[in-house]
């Protein structure tokens, strides 16, 4: 048996469906344990910034609530990156700000990015950490799903579909540009569950040519409409990956390369009239669905039995049907995980005749 007491539990980065659900998970595992847990609001925000910002968190005041099962995070979070240079001094207040609060330990609820950061301000604070992978890239490495990946497969796919209908009546051909960063899971999966025609992923090249070449074997077909999906990590010809807004630090933020391929392919081929819907937003929300449901519930149960273990700097995952637990040092060494250009989702499009790119 540990020697903690109390918990932090924190949301940090882009939020997704299933947070809460995890958030819920811990609660029950922990509160079960003797445990008290506080939820710190605004990712690491609520711990830096004074006052400090965070509630204590129960069975009555949250797990027994409709909050348990929405999506968004309860707690807030953070998505706005750090200035280089200002990770030691944020980190000495984060862990005044834990000591504060007399946190044993602290649960993190994030993708790659935040396990790298927040790994690095518990180490130097010698705070006990947890990572729970979440985001709806599924980019985060080692384990095979993170939690909100589901979700936003869902809410795409369904998009796919009710694109495809205003497709199908208006004889077009519809383009839809879908998050993830630099990494294609979420496209190309959506992509493949959808039934699109054209599918361009960051880890694969792809040209007008390619493009055109499937919208004329879709017309030869007989079919008049055709479903495009981009991932907004993708470049133009000219090697750009373009951005839409920037993050509170300067960094860009991807997006529009979907109504740059609008422009360009109406130039080039009159074959189909090209519409183009950014989704957006959207993809972070959907109510959690069964896959995020369980894994949220799953890896919530695990980080409460690793830290009631003595374990700390670990994140949860799951690895081939199994849950598991990885060093935090590996997660951050393997850096981004990108769609495995020989796996048999990417074969699978090409056996159903989806134009991925120059594969
Ligand atoms: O990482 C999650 C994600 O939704 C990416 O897919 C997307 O590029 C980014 O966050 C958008 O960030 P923001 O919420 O800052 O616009």
């Amino acid at each position: 048996m540990s020697e903690i007491k109390k918990i932090g539990i924190l949301t940090s980065g882009g939020d997704c469906s299933g947070l809460n659900v995890a958030i819920s998970g811990v609660i029950k595992a922990a509160t079960l344990k003797g445990w008290k847990v506080y939820g710190i609001h605004n990712g690491t925000e609520g711990l830096t910034e004074q006052p400090l910002s965070y509630e204590e968190l129960t069975l009555r005041n949250f797990s027994d609530t409709p909050w348990a099962k929405t999506a968004g995070s309860y707690l807030g979070s953070l998505n706005k990156g750090i200035k280089p240079g200002m990770m030691d001094e944020v980190a000495a207040r984060f862990g005044q700000g834990a000591r504060e609060l007399g946190l044993d330990a602290i649960v993190v609820l994030g993708g790659d990015g935040s396990m790298g950061v927040l790994k690095y301000y518990c180490t130097k604070v010698g705070l006990k950490m947890i990572g729970i992978p979440k985001t709806i890239d599924n980019d985060t490495p080692l384990t095979d799903l993170s939690i909100g990946f589901d979700t936003a497969c869902q809410v795409c796919m369904d998009a796919v579909d009710s694109i495809e209908s205003t497709a199908r009546s208006h004889h077009r051909a519809m383009i839809i540009e879908m998050m993830g960063r630099d990494a294609g899971h979420l496209a190309l999966r959506s992509a493949v569950a959808g039934g699109a025609d054209v599918c361009l992923i960051p880890e694969i090249d792809y040209t007008l040519e390619g493009i055109i070449a499937k919208l004329e074997a879709v017309k030869a077909s007989g079919r008049t409409h055709a479903i495009i999906v981009v991932s907004e990590g993708i470049k133009t010809e000219k090697g750009e990956v373009l951005s839409a807004a920037k993050n509170l630090v300067g960094e860009k933020v991807h997006g529009g390369i979907g109504d740059y391929l609008t422009s360009v392919l109406s130039e080039k081929y009159k074959g189909f009239q090209i519409r183009c819907t950014r989704l957006g937003h959207i993809q972070r929300g959907g109510h959690p669905v069964y896959g995020d449901r369980m894994l949220a519930t799953l890896f919530a149960a695990k980080a409460v039995e690793l830290l009631d273990q003595g374990k700390t700097n670990v994140m949860v995952g799951i690895k081939e049907g199994k849950v598991s637990y990885f060093e935090l040092e590996d997660v951050v060494a393997a850096g981004t995980k990108n769609v495995d250009v020989n796996s048999f989702y990417v074969k699978a499009a090409q056996l159903l005749g989806m134009y991925v790119g120059e594969i």
